[in-house]
C-alpha cells in the first residue's frame, strides 16, 4: 500500500465559519482523570483522533469501563485511585508523547508493573525527562537508553517530591502531579517557564486542591478525585493552521468557533499580532474550567519579527504554522530558544527547514530555532516526516504558493485532526488526497 499524501492547489481566498475538533491535551487528561475518579464522568467535544483513542484503549486495558454513546461523547465509569488493574500486555501509545508521558506518571504509583510502547517516532523520543523525577519519588521506571519502551510501577509507595523542571514541559509537570496524587504529602513542581496548565485546571474540576505560586504548582496526596462532566473546547493548535491561512490569504474572513483560548496555549496569537495580524476574540466565555472564544481572522500584511523567548513554550506546537506565516511576511523572522522542537513527533526545525527550502524559501537553521526570510513561496514536493503538524502547515502554504504543493506521508494527520481535508476544503483550500 502506498503511503498517503496530499496534493494542494494554490487558492487566493479562504473563508468560512469552521469548528475545529476537540482539544487533544484536554481530551487525554479528561480520560485519565475520569479513569481514576470516583463516579461517572461524561465528556463532550472529545477529540476522536488516534492519539486520544490510544489513551482510551489503554484505560480500557487497565480495567476502566468506557462507553462512546455518540460522536464526541465518552462516558467513563471511574475505577478510583486504587482501582486500575494490571494490563495483560504492553500498553500501545501510538504516536502520542502526551499519552506516554502522562501514563508514566499515572502508573508510577501502581502496585503492578506496566510497559508502554509506541510507533517508530514515539520509540525515539526522550523519556528520561519524566523518569527522573518519578524515580526521585521512589518509583521504578526503566527506559532503554532514555527511550521507550518504558517500564513503570510495581514498586512501593511513592514519596512526595519538590521538583524543579530542567525543561519547560507540561507533560513532565503533569506526570509528576499525577504521581503526586498517589504520594503522601506535598508534591511541588517548579517550571522554568509557564507551560499549559490544563492538568491543574482539570484536577480542580475533579475536586483536588491545587495551588499555584509563581511558577510552582503543588498538591497534597493521596488525593481522591470525584467525577465531573467535561466539555472539551476546540483545539487552538488545530485552529492555528486556519488562523495562519486567514492571515496570509489574499482575501476572505475566517471565523473559528468555540476555540480554547487558555493563555498558556495562545502564544501564536501574540506572535502573529506582533507581526501585524488582525485577529479578534469574540464572545469570550468559559467552558467549564477553560476559556473559549470565536476567533475572527482577517488577511493582513505580516512583518518578520524576533520571536520573544517567553512566548516559545506558549506556542510550542504552533511553530510549523508560524514558520509558514514567516515565509509570507515582509523581512526576517527569527526563532530561538526552541530546541525542544527537535524532539517532537519529528525534528520540526529540520523538517520545516527542508520543506520551506523545497518551496524556494530561504532559511538559516539554528541548533535551537530557525531564521526565515519572508518572500515568495513556490510549488514543489515536501516531506512531512510522518508529522501531523508539518503536513497541515504545508497545506496552508498553498494559500500563497505559485504552484501546487505535494505533501508526502500525511497519515498521521489523523492523530490530532480527523476530518482535516474536509474542513480545509470547506474553507476554500485546494487539498485533495494524493
Ligand atoms: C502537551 C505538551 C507539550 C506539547 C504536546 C502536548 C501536553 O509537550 O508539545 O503536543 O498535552 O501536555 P511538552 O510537554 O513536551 O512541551
Amino acid at each position: 500500500m502506498s503511503i498517503p499524501g496530499y496534493r494542494v492547489q494554490p487558492v487566493q481566498a479562504v473563508r468560512g465559519t469552521l469548528a475545529v475538533p476537540g482539544d487533544k491535551s484536554i481530551s487525554h487528561r479528561a480520560l485519565m482523570l475520569a479513569g481514576i475518579a470516583e463516579g461517572r464522568t461524561e465528556v463532550s467535544g472529545f477529540l476522536e483522533g488516534e492519539d486520544c483513542l490510544a489513551t482510551l484503549d489503554a484505560l480500557q486495558v487497565l480495567g476502566v469501563r468506557i462507553q462512546r454513546p455518540a460522536a464526541g461523547r465518552v462516558t467513563i465509569q471511574g475505577a478510583g485511585l486504587q482501582g486500575l488493574r494490571p494490563p495483560a500486555a504492553a500498553l500501545q501509545m501510538g504516536n502520542s508523547g502526551t499519552a506516554m508521558r502522562l501514563f508514566t506518571g499515572l502508573l508510577a504509583g501502581q502496585s503492578f508493573q506496566s510497559e508502554l510502547v509506541g510507533d517508530a517516532s514515539l520509540m525515539q523520543r526522550p523519556m528520561e525527562r519524566v523518569a527522573l523525577p518519578l524515580r526521585q519519588m521512589g518509583a521504578r521506571v526503566d527506559t532503554i537508553a532514555g527511550r521507550p519502551p518504558v517500564r513503570v510501577g510495581g514498586g512501593g509507595r511513592l514519596q512526595s517530591v519538590r521538583y524543579e523542571l530542567p525543561v519547560a514541559s507540561a507533560q513532565v509537570k503533569s506526570a509528576v502531579l499525577l504521581a503526586g496524587l498517589y504520594a503522601q504529602g506535598l508534591t511541588a513542581v517548579t517550571e522554568p517557564a509557564v507551560t499549559r496548565d490544563h492538568t491543574e485546571r482539570m484536577l480542580r474540576s475533579f475536586g483536588v486542591e491545587v495551588s499555584v505560586e509563581g511558577r510552582t504548582t503543588s498538591l497534597t496526596g493521596p488525593a481522591r478525585l470525584s467525577a465531573t462532566d467535561i466539555a472539551v473546547p476546540g483545539d487552538f493548535s488545530s485552529a492555528a493552521f486556519f488562523i495562519v491561512a486567514g492571515c496570509i490569504a489574499a482575501s476572505g474572513t475566517m471565523v473559528l468557533r468555540n476555540v480554547g483560548i487558555n493563555p498558556t496555549r495562545t502564544g501564536l496569537l501574540d506572535i502573529l499580532r506582533l507581526m501585524g495580524a488582525r485577529i479578534r476574540l469574540v464572545d469570550q466565555r468559559m467552558s467549564g474550567a477553560e476559556p473559549v472564544a470565536d476567533l475572527h481572522v482577517e488577511r493582513a500584511v505580516l512583518r518578520g519579527v524576533e520571536v520573544p523567548r517567553h512566548l516559545v513554550p506558549l506556542a510550542i506546537d504552533e511553530f510549523p504554522a508560524l514558520f509558514v506565516a514567516a515565509a509570507c511576511a515582509q523581512g526576517t523572522t527569527r526563532v530561538t530558544g526552541a530546541a525542544d522542537l527537535r524532539v517532537k513527533e519529528s525534528d520540526r526545525i529540520a523538517a520545516m527547514a527542508r520543506g520551506l527550502q523545497a518551496l524556494g524559501v530561504s532559511v538559516d537553521v539554528l541548533s535551537d530555532g530557525l531564521v526565515v526570510q519572508g518572500g515568495e513561496i513556490g510549488g514543489g514536493t515536501v516531506d512531512s516526516c510522518g508529522d501531523h503538524r508539518i503536513a497541515m502547515a504545508f497545506a496552508m502554504a498553498s494559500v500563497r504558493a505559485s504552484a501546487a504543493i505535494e505533501i508526502a506521508d500525511v497519515a498521521n494527520v489523523a492523530t490530532s485532526f480527523p476530518g482535516f481535508v474536509e474542513l480545509a476544503r470547506q474553507a476554500g483550500l485546494g487539498v485533495s488526497p494524493a
